[in-house]
């Protein structure tokens, strides 16, 4: 079974939370991309903020209603993919270099719902772990850094430059504190299972469907 169908599943059993009247977030990538045409079949009415440019031009093209991230301060939910996602609920994200806002809409959100094919499942995350780091004071944030490498990517949509931490990540919770205590480092990708709410993994023709949410209350 294909990657792309994997996604196409996951997604449309994560749309199905969607509710008339609610906000919703959109993540970015390849996985979202399928969110898009499958809200829009549902011609609910909806109000949403987009955490990309790409997103924001796919979703206008389908007639979602998409709004700068300016009066709305929660949304019912937000529907995101993932680089990796552990059983636990952490995640690595920012394949795409959109973790900042992803991480600022998942949190945001009463309901952070995290779409996946099969083969972003591990057992354990692993590096690289990406980062967003401010423009002003580039070069010394990079010495403060270790086992961090620039990018070859465009700024962010911020102007934040894109950067890749590339050391061990046995301690997530202490890599976490270690990166977000950077001065300059805007964000980094590790999202810890206390943003997460549910997790949809495809693999073959079936979706598993953990609610971290539950599990945690
Ligand atoms: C973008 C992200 C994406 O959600 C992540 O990279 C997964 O992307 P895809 O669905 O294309 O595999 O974090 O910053």
């Amino acid at each position: 079974m294909s990657v792309e169908h994997e996604k196409q599943l996951a997604t449309e059993a994560a749309a199905e939370l969607i509710e008339d009247g609610m906000t919703v977030g959109l993540g970015t990538g390849s996985t979202v991309a399928y969110l898009l045409p499958a809200l829009a079949r549902r011609a609910l009415s909806l109000r949403c903020v987009a955490t990309s440019p790409r997103t924001e031009e796919a979703a206008l093209m389908l007639d979602l209603p998409v709004e700068p991230f300016g009066s709305i301060d929660r949304f019912d939910i937000a529907i995101d993919g993932a680089d990796q996602v552990a059983p636990d609920g952490w995640l690595v994200k920012g394949g795409g270099a959109a973790h900042t806002r992803e991480k600022i809409v998942a949190a945001a959100s009463d309901r952070f719902v995290v779409i996946a094919d099969s083969s972003k499942r591990v057992t354990a995350l692993r590096p690289p772990v990406p980062l967003e780091l401010l423009e002003f004071g580039l070069a010394a944030t990079m010495r403060l850094l270790h086992s961090v490498s620039l990018r070859n990517a465009p700024r962010s949509p911020d102007g934040g430059a894109i950067a890749d931490y590339q050391g061990a990540v046995d301690d997530l919770a202490g890599v976490a504190a270690l990166l977000g205590a950077i001065p300059g480092a805007v964000e980094h990708g590790l999202f810890p299972p206390a943003l997460v709410a549910d997790v949809f993994v495809a693999r073959g023709d079936s979706v598993e469907h953990h609610n971290h949410a539950k599990s945690r209350a």
